[in-house]
């Protein structure tokens, strides 16, 4: 019988929560790792883990699914706005069900004077872990490299790429890296520590644009605005206010601010290796960022 702590991944059938499972596989962790989602059929085909129902928006449910759990790995939903209630669920539902170790997928600096609209429900969930007394790992994860891959090819169509950042740079992390760095985490005891997880450098977008421009023969011009013009352009090319709000112009303005301006050596620290660049991604999905 192992002696290995038993594991939990809440948003097992998320992008992350799948990829932090399979990092996890890949070193032959031989302790129990249950894969907690809300929708266990969607987790059919996982093969050598224990799938329960987790809903952060069901206490009694989740305190049950956490029997026997030693490290929970607490996933931020993406219930953009409303999550905040439920990842304090997940945090009372771990002290309740003895849960001897928290991690939780943060982001830089969410203090409260980040321009990110959401960034208080990180720091809401920091801030609970913290006093629940269980000890605690913090991923404060930079920007995923792949959210590029949802602008990027938009503005290679047009040849121009609106910015507010003015210059500003931002450590993207792949998010295999970020699977890393969780899976990591729960492979080592928790220190209550905070970690920022970022790829090996912080880059410019005018960088970026040039990476995209060699890879894909496509000139990409960036073009330098101000947060009213980009909102305004933006809204007018029919984007949705909310997105344009909470996103296009609040994380151009925090990366002016240099909020994500930062390159770390956490995933080597937990993981053992070294993170991808952002070049070696936009590589990777080449044939996406030319569609
Ligand atoms: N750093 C970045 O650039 C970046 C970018 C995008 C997202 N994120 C954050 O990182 C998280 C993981 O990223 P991802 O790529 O894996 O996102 P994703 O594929 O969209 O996954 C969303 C996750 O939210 C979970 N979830 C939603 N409602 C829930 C609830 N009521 N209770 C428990 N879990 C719930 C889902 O779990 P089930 O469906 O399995 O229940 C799923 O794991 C996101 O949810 C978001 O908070 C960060």
């Amino acid at each position: 019988m192992t002696t290995q702590p038993t594991l939990f991944v809440s948003g097992a059938s998320g992008h992350l929560g799948r990829l932090v499972i399979a990092a996890l596989q890949s070193r032959g962790y031989d302790g129990k790792i249950i894969a907690g989602t809300r929708d266990p059929s969607k987790l059919a085909d996982l093969k050598g883990v224990e799938v329960r129902k987790a809903d952060f928006t069901d206490k009694a449910g989740l305190v049950s699914a956490l029997a026997g759990v030693d490290k929970f790995l607490i996933i931020s939903t993406d219930q953009i706005g409303t999550r905040l209630a439920g990842h304090l669920v997940a945090v009372e539902a771990a002290k309740v069900a003895g849960v001897k170790e928290i991690a939780y997928t943060s982001m830089p600096n969410p203090e409260p004077t980040s321009a990110i609209t959401f960034a208080p429900e990180h720091f809401g969930t920091e801030e609970a872990i913290k006093a629940s007394g269980i000890p605690y790992t913090i991923l404060r994860m930079n920007w995923y490299t792949e959210n590029l891959l949802g602008s990027l090819p938009g503005a290679l169509a047009s040849g121009k790429w609106y910015s507010s950042a003015a210059g500003g740079r931002t450590g993207y992390v792949s998010r295999i890296d970020c699977a890393r760095a969780a899976a990591g985490a729960l492979l080592l005891p928790a220190a209550n520590k905070t970690y920022t997880v970022t790829g090996p450098a912080a880059v410019s977008n005018a960088e970026i644009a040039a990476i995209a421009t060699r890879l894909t023969g496509k000139p990409l011009e960036l073009v330098e605005v101000d947060d009213a013009s980009l909102a305004a352009g933006a809204k007018a090319a029919g984007v949705p206010d909310f997105v344009v709000d909470n996103f296009i112009v609040a994380f151009d303005r925090n990366a002016r601010e240099g909020k994500v301006d930062l390159a770390t050596d956490a995933v080597e620290t937990l993981w053992g290796t070294k993170p991808e660049s952002v070049e070696a991604v936009l590589v990777a999905h080449k044939a996406a960022l030319a569609a």
